[in-house]
């Protein structure tokens, strides 16, 4: 059974089909009569929302459960809940904090199981963004996109989804705050990233910038400490000035105005933020067509 826990559970070849169905007019109600349990530990606006409305425009029904309900390895195993959704569901999404929780529910091998984020990875995120840039760029290969900032979830998941699609990937963070040596073979294991101290140096000639909080959820406690450790890695116009002329500027929300990036370039002529949102809902539906046909291949 296939499951989608990091972008590269998916080939360079299937991670294009599923771009290419993520913009098909007239999907295959795949999930007809069909539902699909959304779990979540963490707050969403866009996850939610973007999964539910894909399911629905695949003729599914989404639940929507929070964690506490259902009480992951409080009331219930994480398996035996994984087990009785697979009772009713076609698929099961989950956003959690340990990524051994998703391995967990797809270890339990009954339905696809989807990682709607956790503290390693958020590869629906990445299927965005990549959508979004090859719509603004056309092929992707050879473009580059310069992300500032924590080395974290979305980052991670960036990275190996860019190489996989013959990007470079282009990373600045603060000392502290990069990648760990196993992330680092995952992501040169497909290509890149390339890494640079100063963020100037990442964001020059780039195609795409890219920003994400410096607190991530679940880190509050460190945010005063975060907010010192990440002095001069706000995007800022003068950030911008150092990336190619048509550059766009990407940042998977919910921002943080006035730190890791400010108003003028959130809301400025560069930004792609409200249309990368959106396309969550496209990539989700082009993810999840992929999946159940894989499903019942
Ligand atoms: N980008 C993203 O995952 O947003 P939410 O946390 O609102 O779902
Ligand atoms: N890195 C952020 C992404 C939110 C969509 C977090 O994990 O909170």
């Amino acid at each position: 059974m296939r499951h989608f826990l990091e972008i590269d559970d998916l080939s360079s070849v299937e991670l294009a089909r599923v771009l290419d169905l993520s913009s098909t007019a007239d999907p295959a109600r795949v999930l007809a009569g069909k539902g699909m349990a959304l779990i979540f530990e963490k707050p969403s606006a866009r996850t939610r929302n973007s999964m539910e409305m894909a399911v629905v425009q695949l003729g599914g029904h989404p639940v929507y459960i929070q964690a506490d309900e259902v009480g992951l390895d409080t009331r219930e195993s994480v398996e035996d809940v994984t087990n009785a959704m697979a009772g009713f569901h076609a698929a099961i999404g989950a956003r959690v904090f340990a990524h051994d929780t998703v391995a967990r529910m797809a270890a339990v091998d009954r339905v696809p199981v989807v990682n709607l984020l956790c503290d390693e990875g958020h590869p629906m995120q990445a299927l965005a963004d990549l959508l979004t840039m090859r719509r603004e760029f056309g092929a992707l290969e050879g473009r580059s996109v310069a992300y500032v900032g924590d080395a974290n979830n979305v980052a991670r998941s960036l990275a190996i989804g860019a190489a996989l699609c013959g990007m470079q990937f282009r990373i600045a963070s603060p000392p502290g705050y990069t990648f760990n040596e196993r992330d680092l073979d995952r992501i040169r294991s497909h290509g890149g990233p390339e890494i640079f101290d100063r963020p100037e140096d990442a964001v020059a000639g780039a195609d795409a910038v890219y920003a994400d909080t410096w607190t991530s959820m679940g880190q509050e406690a460190e945010a005063e400490q975060r907010r010192r450790d990440f002095e001069g890695f706000q995007v800022d116009q003068r950030m911008m000035g150092f990336a190619s002329a048509g550059a766009i500027f990407l940042h998977c929300l919910p921002a943080h105005r006035g730190e890791e990036v400010v108003d003028e370039v959130l809301d400025g002529p560069r930004s792609r933020i409200w249309v990368q949102a959106a396309n969550r809902m496209h990539a989700a539906r082009g993810l999840l067509s992929w999946l159940m046909s894989e499903a019942q291949s």
